[in-house]
């Protein structure tokens, strides 16, 4: 694989390969399992793959969540070698290739911006967007692959996609988890060993939901997995909601479910200063 870190380099390495279609890996490092599993999963139809590597700083509303945000950058590369072909592309840009001046873009997502993580993160979905469109710009891919464990974050991409007319489709990827249902995660390594040792209750309450839907409304299902997560330890729930994978319409009842719709259930977690994200598909009822 060959590590690029300019625009203009990047431009002149893929003009060489004319290989089509690109397949394209945004990341922000700290790499793990889940990441490699969608560089194999582009590697499997893309002749060649681009990995971006960039912290990006606009899609963080917490200064110090930015400034704690794991970076590896030789472990992330020596992961990456293990997987990627020789033709293939880490792009590990500067602040001043992304932003070569300041991106005041305001992008208008409706309901997608106004639920769940936009409550808690505001700003964060702006900043993804400028981000991902400015990279979409820059690769140029034909497919982009992203995980499933940022759920609001895939819906948000497709609409931005939908809206900017993009042609690069967006691949979804199924969340990759730890021994104990842990979803993988940069943010993982940060926790603190004793809430680590715990933190499987996530996906375990989650998984509950799925399974409680059956006999269970939202409110009783809600209040299950908020007291499963927060009697494990020192964790809080900072939202549990079930919504569809479209509109991200937050449940109040599973009356409002939808044939041919997909559901969610999807929870925030703080684990001491580090905050996790889940979520599981719930069947419909
Ligand atoms: O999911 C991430 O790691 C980031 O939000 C992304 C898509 C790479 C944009 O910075």
């Amino acid at each position: 694989m060959k590590t690029i870190t300019t625009v203009r380099g990047l431009r002149i390495s893929l003009g060489k390969s004319a290989l089509a279609p690109i397949g394209f890996v945004p990341t922000m490092g700290a790499l793990h399992e889940g990441h490699l599993s969608l560089v194999r999963n582009a590697i499997a139809v893309c002749p060649v793959v681009v990995v971006s590597i960039y912290v990006n700083p606009t899609q963080f509303n917490d200064k110090n969540d930015l400034k704690n945000y794991p970076r590896t950058p030789g472990s992330d590369l020596a992961m990456l070698a293990g997987v990627m072909r020789s033709n293939d592309i880490v792009f590990m840009p500067q602040d001043k290739d992304i932003y070569p001046k300041e991106d005041n873009r305001r992008f208008s997502f409706g309901n997608l911006d106004n639920v769940m993580e936009a409550l808690h993160r505001p700003g964060h979905f702006n900043g993804v967007a400028q981000v991902v469109s400015r990279l979409f710009e820059i690769v140029k891919p034909g497919k982009a692959y992203f995980g499933q464990k940022d759920f609001q974050q895939l819906a948000v991409i497709r609409e931005l996609v939908r809206q900017t007319g993009s042609r690069v489709e967006i691949i979804g990827n199924p969340v990759i988890r730890e021994a104990d249902g842990l979803a993988m995660s940069s943010r993982n390594r940060l926790l603190d060993p004793e809430l680590r040792k715990k933190a499987g209750v996530i996906f375990a309450a989650l998984s509950d939901a799925a399974l409680l839907i059956d006999k269970n409304d939202v409110p009783a299902i809600n209040e299950h997995v908020r007291h499963k997560i927060e009697s494990a330890g020192a964790f809080r729930v900072e939202y549990f909601e079930i919504a569809d994978d479209l509109e991200l319409k937050p449940l109040q009842s599973k009356s409002e479910m939808k044939a041919g719709r997909k559901y969610y259930a999807c929870v925030a977690v703080r684990a001491g200063s580090i905050r996790l994200i889940d979520n599981v598909e719930v069947p419909v009822m």
